[in-house]
């Protein structure tokens, strides 16, 4: 067991995917969880877990999250941002609706989530948010992604903000950056010739490095790539 003083973590989107597998490995190194998802009924984890509903477009959903696990728990000590969506917006075609989705749901939602938690998370003393953003909050590889890779720019933004702000309470960021994830989000989506998808178990590892790093060895962003990009 990695976490004998009984950290808790709030994870967003833990149903499936990339936060299903970083949920999976914090429950099996101790940690004590708080798990966020537009339907709990789908989080598939033992009774020591805390489940509660939250949409990232919800006015009221962040709140009423982080006043649970708080009264559950008694105490938060980091936040795993993941929830996310990709959708197609380039700069010749896509939908004012898409938009407004990918800035709804990757950047406001976050937000709104970490405006809820920051007085917990300072008084923590050694606060922890990880922030899976993408590799595309870092470089845009194609034009039709110009949505998709702004609500991520916007991300990292997002991961400095807390940051800056937190630093004198012990609270550190770090964005998780990320190529290709072999998840349902990119499943119509194949690697170039030779190369492979990232299991999300290696993003597990790279989360789990990360919350476990200590106030004095702060991380501000980890580019995850399973291909050689000269850029990156
Ligand atoms: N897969 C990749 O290649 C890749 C690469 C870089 C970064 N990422 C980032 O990694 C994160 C996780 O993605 P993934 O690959 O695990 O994708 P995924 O399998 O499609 O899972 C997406 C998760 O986000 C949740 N979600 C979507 N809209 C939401 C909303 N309005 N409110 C709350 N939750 C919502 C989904 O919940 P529902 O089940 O309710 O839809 C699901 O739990 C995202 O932020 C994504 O941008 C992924």
């Amino acid at each position: 067991m990695l976490n004998p003083d009984g950290r808790v973590i709030m994870v967003s989107g833990a149903n499936r995917g990339i936060g299903k597998e970083v949920a999976k490995r914090l429950r099996e190194q101790g940690y004590s969880l708080s798990l966020g998802a537009r339907q709990p009924s789908k989080l598939d984890f033992d009774d020591a877990v805390l489940t509660h509903v939250w949409d990232a477009t919800s006015a009221t959903d962040s709140q009423a999250w982080v006043d649970a696990t708080i009264k559950h728990f008694g105490h938060i000590d980091g936040v795993v941002l993941n929830a996310g969506v990709l959708l197609e917006v380039g700069l010749v075609e896509g939908s004012d609706e898409d938009l407004d989705t990918l800035w709804a749901v990757n950047f406001k939602g976050p937000l709104k989530l970490i405006r809820a938690a920051l007085p917990a998370l300072q008084a923590s003393g050694h606060g922890r948010v990880v922030n899976i953003t993408s590799l595309a909050g870092k470089r845009l590889l194609s034009p039709n992604g110009l949505g998709y890779a702004a609500s991520k720019h916007a991300s990292m933004a997002l991961t400095h903000a807390i940051r800056q702000f937190g630093w004198d309470s012990g609270l550190r960021a770090t964005a998780v950056c990320p190529g290709l994830v072999d998840t349902e989000m990119v499943d119509n989506v194949d690697p170039p010739t030779g190369q492979f998808k990232i299991p999300p178990s290696a993003i597990a590892d790279s989360v789990t490095y990360a919350l476990a790093l200590p106030n004095e060895a702060s991380v501000a962003e980890l580019l995850v790539n399973s291909r050689l990009e000269l850029s990156i």
